[in-house]
């Protein structure tokens, strides 16, 4: 990664904002077109999403063809609701038109039964069809009630059915009031507790050329961000920090995660709980 080389690409970025407004700095982005262009496969995770829709839709729409974005707060009928309109207006906006939109609900009982981790959570998918009305470009988005967890990594037949990640987008969470508290980067369990972290368990779910896009949330060792000995200690050096994504982004150096992935950074994409990079995982 040569920053001479990064400055002169960012002079002519290759993301931008579809609808052609101004970014501001929290918003200021910038990937690799080579590594947008070598994303495996055409799909994004985006647990605990709220409504930052906007920006992974913006970066993403020209390489990833189904978007799925999970909170438990969707579709809640009371209590604390999080809209998600902001992603049909932007579509509609970048040029898109939606042709179909269809709800699917699991039974709560038969999901309460399962007793599975989180099961309180009712899940809800409302699936969208969109189409580019110039390039005829199709896209699925999901808004999904649900476990950001439990929707991507089961057990049960909660599960989404998603297959392969091409990109994970996971910024602005906590452990604090209002976050979800999933320790990604934390606790090891799994399958036949395999001695992972919940992290490992989502790069498994990544094949070589996915891209993994944060700002660290939850990914340090619980209440140790700063733990230079953390495996996971280049996705959080900057939490909780104003640093410049791009600033973050040129002293970021690649990095093996316990389980030998390699992971390069190649972008960044704006700043929330601290700079967004994003990283290849190969
Ligand atoms: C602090 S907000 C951040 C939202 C978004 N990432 C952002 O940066 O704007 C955390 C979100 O996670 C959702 N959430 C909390 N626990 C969750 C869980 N276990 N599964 C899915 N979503 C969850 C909340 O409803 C809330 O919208």
């Amino acid at each position: 990664m040569g920053t001479q080389s990064h400055e002169e690409k960012h002079e002519e970025p290759a993301f931008m904002n579809a609808t052609g407004e101004h970014s501001s700095p929290e918003q200021d982005s910038w990937i690799d077109p080579a590594a947008l262009a070598s994303i495996p496969v055409p799909t994004l995770y985006h647990p605990c999403c709220g409504n930052d829709l906007e920006q992974p839709l913006s970066i993403f729409m020209n390489h990833i063809s189904w978007f799925v974005f999970v909170d438990k707060a969707y579709h809640n009928p009371t209590g604390y609701k999080v809209r998600y309109d902001s992603a049909p207006r932007f579509l509609s906006r970048a040029g898109y038109k939606r042709t179909e939109r269809t709800e699917a609900r699991l039974d709560p009982d038969f999901v309460a039964r399962k007793r599975m981790f989180e099961c309180y959570i009712e899940p809800i998918s409302v699936n969208e069809k969109w189409i580019g009305k110039k390039d005829k470009r199709s896209l699925t988005v999901t808004f999904r009630k649900g476990s950001g967890i439990n929707s991507l990594l089961g057990p049960s037949d909660n599960r989404l059915p998603l297959g392969e990640i091409g990109v994970f987008f996971y910024r602005g969470d906590s452990f604090g009031e209002g976050g979800s508290a999933i320790p990604w980067g934390t606790k090891k369990e799994g399958p036949g507790r395999s001695g992972k972290y919940l992290l490992d368990l989502v790069l498994e779910r990544m094949p070589p050329g996915a891209l993994l896009v944060t700002d660290g949330s939850n990914m340090h060792l619980r209440r140790r961000r700063t733990d230079r000995h953390s495996p996971w200690y280049p996705l959080t050096a900057h939490g909780w920090s104003r640093t410049e994504p791009q600033r973050a982004f040129q002293t970021a150096r690649p990095f093996f995660t316990p389980f030998g992935r390699l992971m390069t950074p190649v972008g960044y994409a704006g700043l929330r709980y601290g700079p967004t990079l994003a990283w290849r995982v190969d």
